[in-house]
């Protein structure tokens, strides 16, 4: 959410700036703006759209050696020219980008404005180029640090001033910065993708620290300025899987889960002793054994998938399990069991919500590991142990193969659990053969989705459209509804189907599809009366099923049935998500919108 973008050294800034800005556009979408440090002084250019915008309204002349850019997703104040990063103090000479919440930042705006500055925003981030711009201290390090222990809230800022050409100062509380290091020049991010073409030499800037970046190096401080030695490592990354150029990155991710559940599955798997073997989870059989209950947190589709993750490992393993919104979850003062198990799901590694519930249990002594697609991230960065998801970049906001690998994650994790405990050899066996096959039933699913173009066009006509689903297809169908209304603007529920008969029945009509996920399972009886009971009242019918159910006379009327091909029950929920995947991008791209950049949204929920 927001990406912030900064170079020294010996090149033109304002090109490479651009170029960072567009690799982080997923991340914020509604302005951009860059400030150059020039010969002639501070150059700011900003403006309300796309990062093409930005571009083509760039003067001609905008040279110097180091400066900072940032492409937003608004928090305070609409999305105009006036309130895209950078801001600039009274004088011009202090340019600030942030990512990340003030809350003070009310306070601090009456404070200035009383002082007699005139705010030429409604950001809160241009407190903070007026608190460094007013502030008396000697260097530029002393101002930020001044300035920073003015304010309250979530940050991670990168600051330049006409009188120090020479340094970019960041600094970083609660909203990642990337520090990269290069030959004679260095950049800074806040995410990886922004720098791993030039370099994958970096250090992450902890909580509570500032540093200083100049062409030669940098130094990191604490809080009070105190020295905090930091070197920077090599990541182990291939900077080529970040190359996401051009567009259509929904589409092209969602054919990429094949090869991305092969991916997280490599290495795994024990078909000797049917188990999964998950090192990084830090786990000793005897430990694993003394767990009592699992509870995993996550927020939106990682949230979902939780819910089918923990109800698998409550099955496999037989532990008690659940999932909660992560977003909730400390606002409830939870209990923190020394016997539970946590477990926090993110692509991004960065969800704020996420990464506060994940910092509420460590503080209060629990235990908890991580399953999460960014390497290095901040949670996996504080988590006890956990897995990587190996899904690849993901680009687009809508997440497709983060959440197949994730519930793969899931199924390797409860396979490991049950094992331990007493889940017998011959079904873990059956699972990891399951598994193996896994990959090749998911190109199968894509493979024959040609017929569900035509479904996904009926359904763009709808305003409104129910997803139901039983047990392990009830996530499915929340995951299903997500999807669709985050990339279609069309509003759609999620819903039991066992629930329908207790009010949301009252909605449906002819004009009110239903997306119903029908496995072939001890379920399916049940299942079919319910849609029978939706038909009745003539409500349209989309089955995501197996070519075995028989689905009677529900076919003669508006019923379209999609046939997933037949797996281990436990991996349903994968292959039956990928036709309601295919579904939402196959409308939005019918109703003529940009699925990979959805209205309001952005990638990584980085504010609270
Ligand atoms: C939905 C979507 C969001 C994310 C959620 C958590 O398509 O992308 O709901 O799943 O914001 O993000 P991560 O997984 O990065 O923590």
């Amino acid at each position: 959410m927001c990406g912030i973008v900064g170079y020294i050294g010996r090149l033109d800034a304002a090109p490479l700036l651009l170029e960072g800005l567009s690799r982080l556009e997923h991340r914020g979408y509604d302005s951009a703006g860059v400030a150059v440090l020039a010969p002639s002084g501070l150059k700011v250019a900003r403006r309300a759209g796309r990062v093409r915008d930005l571009q083509e309204a760039m003067p001609r002349r905008f040279g110097g050696r180091a400066g900072i850019g940032h492409t937003r997703w608004a928090t305070h104040g609409p999305a105009t020219d006036a309130n895209a990063h950078p801001h600039v103090d009274a004088t011009g000479r202090v340019a600030v980008v942030h990512n990340g919440i003030l809350d003070n930042a009310a306070a601090l705006r009456a404070e200035l404005t009383a002082d007699g500055v005139e705010l030429a925003s409604d950001t809160d981030t241009e407190v903070v180029a007026h608190l460094i711009g007013r502030s008396g201290a000697e260097t530029l390090e002393e101002k930020v640090a001044e300035a920073l222990a003015r304010i309250d809230g979530t940050y991670g800022l990168a600051v330049v001033h006409a009188d120090v050409p020479d340094r970019i100062v960041v600094a970083r509380h609660g909203s990642p910065l990337i520090i990269g290091v290069g030959d004679h020049e260095m950049h800074v991010a806040s995410d990886l993708a922004a720098l791993v073409r030039y370099t994958t030499t970096v250090a992450h800037l902890e909580d509570g620290e500032i540093a200083t970046v100049t062409a030669a190096g940098f130094t990191t401080y604490r809080a009070d300025l105190t020295h905090a030695p930091r070197a920077a490592t090599e990541v182990d990354v291939d900077p080529s899987s970040y190359d996401v150029d051009g567009d259509d990155h929904m589409h092209r991710e969602l054919l990429d889960q094949p090869a991305a559940a092969e991916r997280v599955l490599r290495g795994r798997l024990d078909e000797r002793f049917g188990t999964a073997h998950l090192g990084g989870l830090n786990l000793e059989p005897r430990e694993t054994r003394a767990i009592r209950r699992v509870k995993v947190l996550g927020c939106g589709s990682a949230f979902y998938v939780g819910q089918m993750g923990a109800s698998l490992v409550e099955e496999l393993a037989r532990i008690p399990a659940d999932a909660e919104a992560a977003s909730e979850f400390r606002y409830r003062n939870p209990v923190i069991e020394p016997d539970t198990l946590y477990v926090a799901v993110s692509q991004s590694g960065e969800t704020i919500d996420t990464l506060l519930a994940v910092q509420e249990i460590r503080r209060k002594g629990g235990r908890v590991v991580g399953l999460v697609n960014v390497v290095g991230s901040a949670i996996a960065r504080e988590v006890d142990g956990g897995i990587y998801l190996h899904a690849g970049p993901e680009v687009a906001v809508a997440s497709t193969k983060a959440l197949t690998t994730m519930y793969l994650g899931f199924v390797l994790l409860a396979l490991q659990l049950g094992r331990v405990r007493d889940l017998s050899v011959a079904e873990g066996k059956r699972l990891v053969a399951g598994l193996q096959a896994l990959p090749g039933l998911v190109q199968q699913v894509l493979d024959d989705s040609d017929a569900l173009v035509d479904v996904a066009h009926r359904l763009a006509a709808a305003d409104s459209l129910f997803f139901v689903g039983r047990v392990r297809g009830y996530p499915v169908a929340r995951e299903g509804a997500q999807k669709f209304k985050e990339v279609t603007y069309r509003h759609a529920e999620a819903y039991p189907t066992s629930e329908l008969k207790h009010g949301p029945l009252a909605l449906v009509s002819p004009d009110v599809p239903t997306v119903a996920i029908v496995p072939a399972d001890e379920l399916t009886e049940r299942n079919v009366a319910a849609l029978h009971e939706i038909s009745a009242r003539g409500g349209p019918l989309v089955v995501v099923t197996h070519a075995e159910v028989d689905l009677g006379e529900l076919e003669r009327g508006a019923c379209t049935r999609i046939d997933v091909p037949r797996s281990e029950r436990e991996l349903d929920p994968i292959l039956m998500t990928i036709p309601l995947q295919l579904l939402a991008l196959h409308a939005a791209t019918h109703l003529g919108l940009d699925v990979d950049k959805p209205r309001n949204l952005a990638k990584s929920v980085t504010v609270e």
